[in-house]
């Protein structure tokens, strides 16, 4: 799930965010997925409440969600009011390091209910939420669960 500003990746500042599209990031990720044996839907809005609606339509239809909710990472309790109110397993991630960033991006209002954030490894953020998610969902990973 992409949020604001996102469909501009590829042309957005691509000193930060690189030059992939989303259109190619959500390539990299089919190929991923059905490499891990999984199916997928990809789901982007500039707007709060269609990211909402998505989320709450999610439940059920879905195992969990990778997510990066740009912007509104920062400022939207009602976002994080969904993923509270739903409980559906998310992953947050980020292309940038927020937290190397403005001191704006560095808190995370949705962060604190997801099972982990990753950010900071551009496109491949993505990547790595996928295989944490799919980990988390299939493989019944503890992510807290100490390493044997
Ligand atoms: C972003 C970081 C956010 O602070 C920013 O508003 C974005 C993109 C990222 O992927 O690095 O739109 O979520």
């Amino acid at each position: 799930m992409h949020g604001p500003n996102l469909n501009l990746l590829g042309t957005r500042e691509p000193g930060i965010y690189g030059t992939l599209t989303m259109e190619a990031i959500n390539g990299n990720i089919e190929a991923l997925v059905l490499e891990l044996g999984g199916s997928v839907s990809f789901f982007h809005s500039n707007s709060e409440g269609a990211l909402i609606d998505r989320i709450h339509s999610a439940v059920g239809e879905f195992d969990g969600i990778v997510i990066n909710p740009a912007a509104y990472t920062h400022t939207s309790v009602a976002i994080r009011d969904a993923f509270s109110a739903t409980g559906i397993p998310f992953v947050e991630v980020h292309l940038s390091n927020i937290h190397s960033r403005e001191e704006f991006r560095h808190k995370s209002l949705t962060a604190p209910l997801a099972v982990g954030q990753i950010c900071g490894f551009g496109a491949d953020s993505y990547l790595l939420g996928v295989r944490a998610l799919f980990n988390l969902t299939k493989n019944n990973t503890d992510p807290k669960k100490p390493l044997a």
